[in-house]
């Protein structure tokens, strides 16, 4: 296939007429004003990604989870009835956060402030020194639910207390073309968390196209992602959805591991590798069927990024604090490891990672850094950048919305 391909040819912009191919404006980027109104009408009415099933398998299993955009801490809890629950992290008597650890298991949630019991479906189980309040109507006064679904296994939340589409709805296309994809096969996962000096989107648009890999990835990366037919890895599919964006990604069928790299990708499939036998792939990756296909990078509007490759996906969390600063959370899965060789692989594939994430990281900060300046005013985009338009312009018809 690689060889009919005109990888030279503008495909993109064509399908997507209503996005303009006009220069986009820095703006965005750097307004305290935008970041106020993204705070009031993208964050509170969004469906948020908090973790897996995995993570709470047992009744009693929690985990905590802030989003700072919100000042929200949500408490995710696995009630006695197996039942996956969400709730504000924050006790009714006066407002302290009912679980500090970022996970625990436990019969029923004790505030430590003054001792409130709640249960773990949230009612409010127990007050010490109950009769000394007035009227407390403890039946009105459980922890806060959020609305939670649950997706192949991810746990959503939507901090609106009516969300205006189901998370069916919201995910739409995304949801179908994944659905039954064995995600639970690889629950084990390493993680990598940075604080950068950052604005959200700049930090998302890092991973939304793949031409900038051989350039600054060359050394780590590079020949994985172009080859001489396709010399600046130019996607094999880029699908744009109401919310949300899908690329398919090449990959060299030429390109040769290092000695260890060789070894270790005997044992197991990673981003860092090409998978040509489409025979053995599922329904739900390499749509195109492609035999130079790397891996396929779900972008689930605002800010979770699912990377499915052959037998391992990939996710990023972008949760932002300010408009210059952006928690970014990498994790990687990989199933459990049956033989040493696995596990060999799993470290290799994690360090060899970081390193190309390094490089993203700190090349993001340098590009915020000199933003403000205002010595330009735009950024140009070329064709295989359209994810990244595509994502600027959902985010101004949220900002744009006269009311939510
Ligand atoms: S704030 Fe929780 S018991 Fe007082
Ligand atoms: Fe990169």
């Amino acid at each position: 296939m690689a060889a009919e391909m005109n990888w030279n040819e503008k495909r993109w912009f064509s399908r997507y007429p209503e996005l303009s191919t006009d220069p986009i404006p820095l703006e965005p980027y750097l307004s305290e004003r935008q970041f106020e109104l993204e705070r009031e009408r993208i964050w509170p009415h969004v469906w948020l990604m908090m973790g897996r099933v995995e993570e709470i398998a047992e009744p009693g299993q929690y985990f905590v989870k802030d989003i700072p955009i919100c000042n929200a801490s949500i408490l995710v809890v696995r009630g006695k009835d197996g039942k996956v629950r969400a709730f504000h992290n924050v006790c009714s008597h006066r407002g302290n956060q009912v679980c500090w650890e970022e996970r625990g298991a436990a019969s029923a949630l004790k505030c430590r402030f003054h001792g409130f019991i709640y249960d773990l479906d949230g009612a409010l189980r127990s007050v010490p020194d109950e009769q000394m309040f007035f009227n407390l109507d403890k039946r009105a006064n459980g922890l806060t639910p959020v609305a939670t679904d649950i997706w192949e296994g991810f746990i959503f939340i939507n901090l609106d207390p009516h969300p205006r589409e189901t998370l069916k709805e919201y995910l739409g296309e995304v949801g179908e073309r994944l659905s039954g994809h064995p995600f639970h096969e690889a629950p084990r996962y390493y993680e990598y968390k940075a604080e950068l000096r950052c604005n959200w989107k700049v930090v998302i648009y890092g991973f939304l196209e793949a031409w900038h890999v051989v350039f600054l990835h060359d050394k780590s990366a590079g020949e994985l992602f172009g080859s001489k037919e396709n010399p600046f890895g130019h996607n094999l599919l880029i699908k744009l959805s109401d919310k949300h964006r899908f690329i398919s990604l090449y990959g060299n069928p030429d390109y040769q591991a290092t000695p260890v790299g060789g070894m270790a990708f005997r044992f197991g499939k990673s981003l860092m590798q090409v998978e040509s036998d489409t025979s053995k792939m599922l329904r739900t990756m390499n749509p195109t069927r492609s035999p130079c296909w790397s891996f396929d990078l779900n972008n689930i509007f605002p800010n979770f990024q699912l990377n499915v490759v052959n037998g391992a996906w990939y996710c990023h969390r972008f949760w932002p604090l300010a408009v210059d600063r952006t928690i970014w959370e990498s994790r990687m899965y990989f199933p459990p490891p049956a033989n040493a060789g696995e596990r060999f692989f799993q470290e290799y594939s994690k360090v060899t990672t970081r390193n190309v994430l390094l490089e993203d990281g700190s090349l993001l900060e340098k590009t915020q850094a000199v933003m403000a300046s205002g010595a330009k005013r735009h950024w140009h985009l070329q064709d295989e950048e359209i994810a990244i338009r595509h994502f600027h312009d959902v985010v101004q018809k949220f900002v744009e919305r006269a009311s939510v």
